[in-house]
């Protein structure tokens, strides 16, 4: 298919790197071209009504020392905390309470939560909801146990294309990670995968190459964030990542991926008050309302102390401004 933007024709059946990294640096007019493609295809694929989900960050603590999180295993600065199966199931209910039929349950790279999330799983099925995970690199196992008891969906983001980048920010191989990403693809889930925009000495080649990786990936979900830089961690001096090239990676996405779940994240907000409106602009779908409690929200530093937390308030505005309408859960 060809579409035509204003300025120069795009070849979207040649997606090829060339063409991404032209993309990739859209402005003015060009990028609102780009952006209204994207929505066009949204709507073509029928996904054009935004997904909510009900996220619980249920640990902050975490094997891994990624550069640009502070809740690395080697920041000693972060009080840590696990939330118990009786808090996270009365959160899940309050959730569903919202009419939001997805619960979604994010921590550090925890296995000490493993055997509670046996219990955790079925007893939200039970629910009726969708079980939502984003737990780190696990064993093919525990990921196959967790799909038996019912888990639904996974989120893997590879973070970076490059092997070399990702060992040198989060120490570990890229090619273990997307190993995860395999044998979760295998088990059935669906998956979730993307990248982080503006981490240090990432290129325009870096980010297409990104963008190709998550189209070869075939992901159910894809997001990408901008970098914020988080007190505590060696990346604290760094720049916010740009907000262009995140919006204009979502609209690549969207064209490329069609009819995939693709988040307005919290990040984008920080980065840039209104950021979540101008990605549901750029074709992103779905929105992510924050349901752990105050007291350990400051705590799950994931990208920062003074993150922007998701209200569903915020969320419904946000929506409306889009001129769109939620996707209804059950
Ligand atoms: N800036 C942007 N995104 C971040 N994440 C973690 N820390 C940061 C940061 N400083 C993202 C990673 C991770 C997801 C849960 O949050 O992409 O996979």
């Amino acid at each position: 298919m060809v579409i035509s933007l204003k300025h120069q024709r795009f070849n979207i059946g040649k997606l090829d790197k060339s063409e991404i990294i032209r993309l990739l640096q859209a402005q003015g007019e060009l990028q609102q071209d780009l952006f209204r493609e994207a929505r066009a295809v949204r709507e073509e694929y029928g996904v054009d009504e935004v997904t909510l989900r009900g996220v619980i960050e249920i640990s902050n603590f975490c094997q891994k020392n990624c550069d640009y999180c502070a809740m690395r295993a080697s920041n000693p600065n972060l009080e840590r905390y696990r939330l118990s199966i009786e808090e996270i199931l009365s959160i899940v209910d309050q959730i569903k309470a919202a009419n939001i039929g997805i619960a979604f349950l994010q921590s550090g790279q925890d296995p000490r939560e493993d055997e509670m999330l046996e219990q955790i799983i079925p007893e939200i099925k039970k629910k009726g909801m969708e079980v939502l995970l984003c737990l780190g690199e696990k064993p093919q196992e525990t990921y196959a146990n967790f799909a038996r008891l019912g888990a639904d969906s996974y989120i893997l983001k590879f973070e970076t294309s490059s092997p070399d980048l990702y060992k040198h920010i989060a120490h570990t191989p890229l090619e273990k990670r997307l190993e995860c990403v395999k044998s979760l693809q295998n088990l059935g889930y669906r998956v979730g995968t993307g990248n982080i925009v503006g981490l240090p000495n990432q290129t325009l080649e870096h980010l297409a190459d990104d963008i190709l990786l998550a189209l070869s990936i075939k992901p159910d979900f894809v997001s990408s964030s901008p970098f914020i830089p988080n007190q505590e961690t060696p990346l604290e001096s760094l720049a916010y990542g740009n907000l262009n090239l995140t919006l204009n990676t979502l609209a690549i996405y969207r064209i490329a991926l069609k009819n995939c779940l693709i988040p307005s994240v919290s990040a984008l907000e920080k980065t840039y008050k209104g950021g979540q409106l101008m990605g549901l602009n750029a074709g992103a779908n779905v929105l992510t309302i924050n349901f752990t409690p105050d007291t350990f929200r400051n705590k799950y530093a994931i990208y920062s102390k003074q993150r922007f937390v998701v209200s569903l308030e915020h969320a419904l505005r946000t929506i409306e401004q889009a001129g769109l309408k939620v996707k209804s859960p059950f």
